[in-house]
């Protein structure tokens, strides 16, 4: 089998990350309620992730890092606990449902909403947003990634123009956390939304949301938080604010570890690697009968993903026929994505996509070339 998928969630992960579960399932408690060994065990995994998490995106105190369980998780906390009717916001058809459904759902509630378009390639630009600020904008929300393309959006353009309006950046950092540059004071971003089971190799039911000190943010779930347990309200303090209930400390040890291992490594340094895999896959494709690809290869920041059409043929088709004979798992249909999908006319085929992690091999895209050479051909 070969697993080119990692867009959707990276099945290889570090062998550190499946002993750290193993072992917090056996040794961790519950963290933050009480002061026995196996509670401050749990308490100290989850802060040092923290902290790990907050190095890796540039944030000053790890305790604006709340522990979710996925982007979509943080996008509707994020949405759902700081817009209010009569907000206007800024968002892009790069968008994945995680960010339109909250939306949608709050436009009908009295959220005005602007979506700005694309180019050819599937780029949005900070000039196509900037014409769409009104008197009562409030909020620009944006993909850091396309999850379609691979493409990258100039967050820190986009982050500048929403300081220079006193606007809150809103970021989706689901394809980029572990592969793009990210810093969120340097680019500006008020909040950031991330996974823990793709780039950054953790396990699924792992991911966090990050939410700058002068934002105060209604918590989407209250509950026990292990402190002040005689107040009616969810206690303010972040991260306690945002996290109600037991947190997901097997997962979270898991998460430490495959954060740890992109630190390591680098971002930088598993970005070449995974973009070497990319643009090998699409260069060996790119000139076979019938390839239409989707997106802007000549950009250097972009993520590892290469989505593309053959002939007239669905996706869903191709992808079965990679499947049975070929052996390799990639992700076909409609991605999440809807609007992007019509900006490239692409609704009912939808596109395959081939999305690579550090642990692919230059032997696994040469097969998959082999494939898509047959298929085209035959
Ligand atoms: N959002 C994930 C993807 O792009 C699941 O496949």
């Amino acid at each position: 089998m070969i697993y080119m998928d990692n867009a959707a969630t990276s099945m290889r992960k570090p062998k550190e990350v499946t002993s750290a579960v193993t072992r917090a399932m056996t040794s961790i408690g519950n963290a933050g309620r009480g002061v026995n060994d196996a509670s401050l065990e749990a308490a100290r995994e989850i802060y040092e992730t923290r902290s790990l998490l907050a190095r890796l995106f540039g944030v000053k105190d790890p305790k604006q890092i709340a522990f979710t369980s996925n982007s979509t998780m943080s996008l509707n906390m994020a949405i759902k606990g700081l817009l209010v009717p009569g907000d206007h916001v800024i968002t892009t058809i790069q968008e994945h449902n995680s960010v339109l459904r909250p939306l949608y759902e709050l436009e009908a509630l009295g959220v005005s909403l602007s979506i700005v378009g694309a180019d050819e390639k599937g780029k949005t630009t900070v000039d196509d947003i900037k014409k769409a600020i009104r008197h009562n904008t409030k909020y620009i929300i944006t993909t850091h990634a396309s999850n379609l393309t691979g493409n990258a959006l100039p967050v820190a353009e986009i982050g500048a123009l929403a300081r220079e309006n006193g606007l809150i950046y809103i970021v989706d950092a689901s394809q980029s956390a572990g592969v793009l540059p990210l810093d969120v004071e340097a680019m500006k971003i008020d909040v950031l939304c991330f996974t823990g089971h793709k780039s950054l190799y953790g396990p699924q039911g792992t991911g966090g949301i990050y939410v700058s000190e002068q934002l105060k943010m209604r918590p989407l779930v209250v509950g026990g938080t292990g402190v002040q347990t005689f107040r009616h309200e969810q206690p303010p303090e972040m991260p306690t604010h945002l996290e109600a209930g037991t947190l997901n400390g097997h997962g979270i040890a898991g998460l430490k570890a495959g954060v740890t291992f992109v630190l390591e490594r680098g971002v930088e340094a598993i970005r070449e690697r995974e973009l070497a895999l990319a643009q090998m896959f699409r260069k060996g494709i790119a000139d076979l009968p019938g390839i239409q690809l989707y997106g802007d290869f000549e950009e250097e920041l972009r993520c590892p993903i290469v989505s593309f059409n053959v002939g007239d043929y669905d996706s869903g088709e191709v992808g079965d026929e990679l499947l049975q004979e070929y052996g390799i798992i990639t992700r076909t249909g409609g991605h999440c994505a809807p609007l992007l999908h019509k900006h490239f006319g692409t609704e009912s085929r939808g596109m395959i996509r081939f999305s690579f992690s550090h642990f692919n091999t230059d032997e696994e895209v040469a097969k998959a070339i082999t494939a898509i050479k047959i298929i085209t051909t035959e």
